[in-house]
């Protein structure tokens, strides 16, 4: 995702404002977790944990001015329910206790076209396991993309791990939509899977 330079935006800024910006575990607040990885400016995290202010929400972005976007939306919004991470999903299992999260959320993740970039895509297998092992039980995955490619491979990437519970080729609008998708309807369709986790389908890492 292109974004401008944001010059004062920097780790101590947004760690005064609460933002997670060193590796740690967080606490769970709530009986319920959601956790959606690579967030971008944060519309879909803050508009669902806005709504359900008695769940706990986790949004993970990598890239520093992205995520101050999420913090002034969380603000904005005065949500307390939301815990924003400045960090990379590569880390995951330093930040997320095992057993802990009722639902992933992965929205217009990165294609990574190139074939020698694919293990960097969120639906891989490295990234699936992990997601595995932060799960509970019966745990959801929810995944959309206007991406065909990365749609139809990772279908075949998740498969070993979840149980597809739906797989849909032409996703209608919805009350919760990021700035991707608002922005892709106007292009084409909108593709997404749901799955529930399958903790011991696979050896986990
Ligand atoms: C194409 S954008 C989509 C953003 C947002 N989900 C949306 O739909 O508007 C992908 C986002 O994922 C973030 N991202 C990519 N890899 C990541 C990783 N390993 N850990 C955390 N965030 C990541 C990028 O910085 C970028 O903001």
């Amino acid at each position: 995702m292109r974004q401008k330079h944001i010059k004062y935006v920097t780790e101590e800024l947004l760690a005064t404002e609460g933002v997670i910006t060193t590796i740690q575990m967080i606490e769970p607040k709530t009986e319920h977790v959601y956790l959606e990885i690579g967030s971008g400016k944060g519309k879909f995290i803050t508009d669902i944990a806005k709504d359900h202010p008695s769940d706990h929400y986790i949004a993970m972005e990598v890239n520093i001015n992205i995520t101050y976007r999420i913090l002034e939306k969380r603000n904005a919004l005065h949500i307390n329910n939301l815990t924003i991470i400045h960090g990379d999903a590569e880390n995951l299992l330093s930040y997320i206790k095992p057993d802990s999260i009722d639902g992933i959320y992965l929205n217009f993740s990165d294609p990574w076209p190139k074939k020698k970039h694919h293990k960097r895509r969120l639906t891989s297998e490295l990234f699936l396991k992990r997601y595995q092992i932060i799960m509970k039980k019966d745990a959801f995955i929810q995944f959309r993309t206007d991406h065909l490619e990365l749609f139809d491979a990772s279908i075949e990437y998740i498969e070993p791990y979840f149980h597809i519970t739906d797989i849909n080729f032409n996703l209608e609008e919805s009350a919760y939509m990021t700035e991707y998708e608002i922005k892709k309807r106007a292009i084409g369709p909108i593709y997404q899977l749901t799955g529930k986790v399958e903790k011991d389908a696979q050896e986990s890492i």
